[in-house]
This record gives structure tokens, sequence and C-alpha cells, in this order.
């Protein structure tokens, strides 16, 4: 590689996702010197960045080889194994989020554990390796009250869009997912199931220097594990609520000497918000803010890593919607992008250059406006048609 004139460090966003293919074109605006390392050439981001290495994103050797090329690594995700990352602190890679911190991104018990210690809100919840564990934190046990059934079971590591949760009605499913676990070796903690009316997430940036800059409070609207919707700001959410999850965002970005974006998951009750996890990279919560606010968390996400000042979070619009594409049966997308952006203008739509595959994440739209409602129902309209449901 030739000698270029840089005017800020180089980043490595390790992993070649979508979230690096989005932080990239944040970086091309930064003048940010970014590269990639990407386990397939047809990765995300290694489709379009023009610096990508290929090589295994969660090994040990090559993770090393980026970070020594590199002033600052960041990730697109969180399943670098721990001893891979201590290898490359203790090697002098500079990580941000370092590995003090991701450790609470990387495993919910570990996770459960400190938010207990900073008497975050939480749903109650336990360790559990033996039916016996399940039971009775369902049912009662030790001069214990129970949470009854249903209980949430997770699998402590490794879990997204849903999987790795299960949602168990009694000791008889519960015996299939402890079995299950315990022959593969997945720590499992159970959950008592939250009855909330909505989900929310929160995104915080942190430099290093302490700086933060707090994004309005989101809906997030689930099907079956996966996000669907997100409406930015949530609305009608009480002033106290919102403040409440914003002020909490920042108390544990701060706590957990996060650097980068930190995204909250949150469940909104009567009176309350409750944690439900956290993620150390840019997040599908976050994606309106392409569009939707000064800065986007992605080129926030680059200021952080980077040191730099954060830039303004507010909002572009009253309200900015947007909706996950996933992939259909019918993979020729094309024909249907034309009708989408004829059919409406205003609505924004995001590729991320992945095969079409039923249920897969592609890509996203966005639309802002000032009626949440027919926002919603455009962001809607407009991913299920891409997606094919209407012929
Ligand atoms: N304690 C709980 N009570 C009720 N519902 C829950 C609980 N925990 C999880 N859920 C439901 O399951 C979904 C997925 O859970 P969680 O976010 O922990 O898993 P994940 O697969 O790691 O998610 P992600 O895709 O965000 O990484 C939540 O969005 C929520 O709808
Ligand atoms: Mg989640």
């Amino acid at each position: 590689m030739s000698e270029r004139n840089r005017i800020v460090p180089r980043v490595g966003m390790v992993g070649g996702g979508q979230l690096s293919r989005m932080t990239h074109q944040a970086g091309i605006g930064l003048g940010v010197d970014f590269s990639v390392l990407a386990a397939d050439p047809a990765d995300s981001a290694a489709l379009v960045c023009g610096d990508v290495t290929l090589g295994d994103d969660r090994g040990l050797d090559d993770v090393l080889a980026f970070a020594k090329a590199h002033d600052v690594v960041t990730f697109d995700h969180e399943h670098v194994p721990e001893p891979v990352l201590r290898a490359v602190e203790e090697a002098g890679g500079l990580l941000r989020p370092g590995r003090d911190a991701l450790r609470f991104a990387q495993d919910k018990l570990r996770m459960r554990t400190r938010m207990a210690e900073l008497e975050a809100p939480s749903p109650r919840w336990r360790a559990v390796t033996t039916l016996d564990h399940v039971t009775g934190f369902a049912e009662g046990a030790e001069g214990e009250a129970g949470t009854g059934w249903p209980v949430v079971l997770k699998a402590a590591r490794g879990g997204y869009d849903g999987k790795g949760v299960w949602v168990v009605d009694g000791p008889e499913e519960a015996r299939e997912v402890v079995d299950r676990a315990a022959a593969e070796e997945v720590p499992l903690l159970a959950e008592e199931k939250v009855d909330f009316s909505r989900e929310l997430a929160v995104q915080v940036a942190r430099s290093p220097h302490g700086q933060v800059a707090v994004y309005p409070v989101v809906e997030t609207v689930q099907r079956g594990g996966i996000c669907h919707e997100v409406i930015a700001p949530a609305p009608n959410l009480s002033e106290t609520k919102a403040l409440r999850a914003q002020q909490l965002a920042i108390e544990i970005a701060q706590a957990l000497d996060v650097t980068g974006v930190l995204a909250v998951e949150l469940f909104e009750t009567a009176d309350d918000v409750v944690v439900n996890e956290l993620a150390m990279r840019p997040h599908n919560s976050g994606h309106w803010s392409i569009e939707g606010a000064r800065t986007s968390q992605f080129e926030q996400h680059l200021r952080a890593v980077l040191n730099l000042p954060l830039g303004s979070p507010r909002t572009n619009a009253p309200y900015t919607v947007m909706a996950n594409l996933l992939g259909g049966e019918d993979p020729d997308v094309y024909r249907r992008y034309l009708h989408v952006m004829a059919k409406d203008p205003e609505v924004k739509v995001h590729f991320y250059g992945k095969d079409v595959r039923p249920g897969r994440k592609i890509g996203h739209v966005t639309v802002m406006g000032d009626d949440h409602q027919d926002l919603l129902e455009r962001a809607r309209d407009a991913a299920g048609y891409l997606r094919g449901d209407q012929k």
C-alpha cells in the first residue's frame, strides 16, 4: 500500500457486515482512513470498501495483524473471543471499545450481573444449569417466590435476532432447552418474562475523553425475535421515561467505560423502563439516524473511536421511521425496487449487497415526516413490497 496523505488515523473495523459497510460510508465524508477485516470477499462491507483485509475476523493471528496495521480497531460484531481481544491489547493494539467493556456485550450473564451492581432496572434473572434451577426460578425455591411460567431462557453467548432466546411454558419445554444447552456447552440464564407494553432502544456515543452524545429514545417493533421497524423518537413516551432511559444509557456507558456507540435495548413497563440487552457498536435500532439525525450513529461511532468531538444527535424531522428489508422467496428485487421509488419518492432505500434469502436482513428503508402513523405505513408498505408480499 502506498503512503497516502493521512489527515486522520487509520481505523480498522473487524467484521464485514452491513454495519461496517455503513460505517465505511460515513467515513468517506469524514475523510477517515477506513478499512475492514472481512472473512469473505462477498461480505457486505468487503464489496464496497477500498481497503479490505481478508482473514478470520474471530481468529488471533488475523485480528492481531490487523490491529498492528491500524491505529484504532473497532468492531461490527461482538464475536471476537475474549482471549483474542486480550492478546491484541497485550500486544499494544488499541481496541475501542476495549476488552473490559466488550465483555458485557458478549455475555448476557456478565451483563446481568453488572446491571445488578449498577442497580439498573432489570428483569429478575438467574444463571441456570439444570432443570431444577429453572423450575425453582419459575415456581419458587428456598423461600423465594417464583416468577411463574412462562420463563425466558437465553444462551449467555452467541445469540442474535432471537436465536438463542426461548420462551418456555413449563418444565417440559424447559428440559429440551436445558438438555440442548448442556450438550452444546452453552451457559444459560433464565429471565422473568417481562410484561412490557413495547420495546425501546437508546443509543449513546462515548469518546475516550468521556464526552457523550445521546440520541432520542426509539420504539423498536419486533416480530419473531427480529426487529422489523423503528420509530424515532418513540411516540407518546413520557418525558420521565425518556429521560430515565437516556440517563441509564449514559450511566452504563460511563460505568462500563464504553468507547464508541452503545445501544441499550429496553422494555417499557407500566411505570418504568427495564434493560434487555447491550450492544457496543452501531445497532439496527439506530439506522434511522442516517437521514433522521444531524450526525448518524455510524459517523458518531467513528468520531467516538477516534476521540474526536462528537456531532449533534439532534433530529432532522419530528419523526423518522425505519423498516428492515427482509429477503422473501423471490430474489428478483430490482423490478420492485423501481416501483417503490416511483410510488413514494420520499422513501430512502438502503441495500447491503447481500444475497436475498428468506428472512435475511438485506437492507432497510427510511422515511421522515410529521405523522408517525403515516410514516410507519409507508415504510412497512415499501419494505413489504420489496420483499415481494404484493405482486
Ligand atoms: N425477559 C424477557 N421478557 C420478555 N420478552 C423478552 C425477554 N427477553 C427477551 N425477550 C424478547 O426476545 C427478543 C430477543 O431477545 P434478546 O434481545 O435478548 O436476544 P438477541 O437474540 O440477543 O437479540 P438481538 O437480535 O437484539 O441481538 C426481545 O427483543 C424480546 O422481544
Ligand atoms: Mg435484542
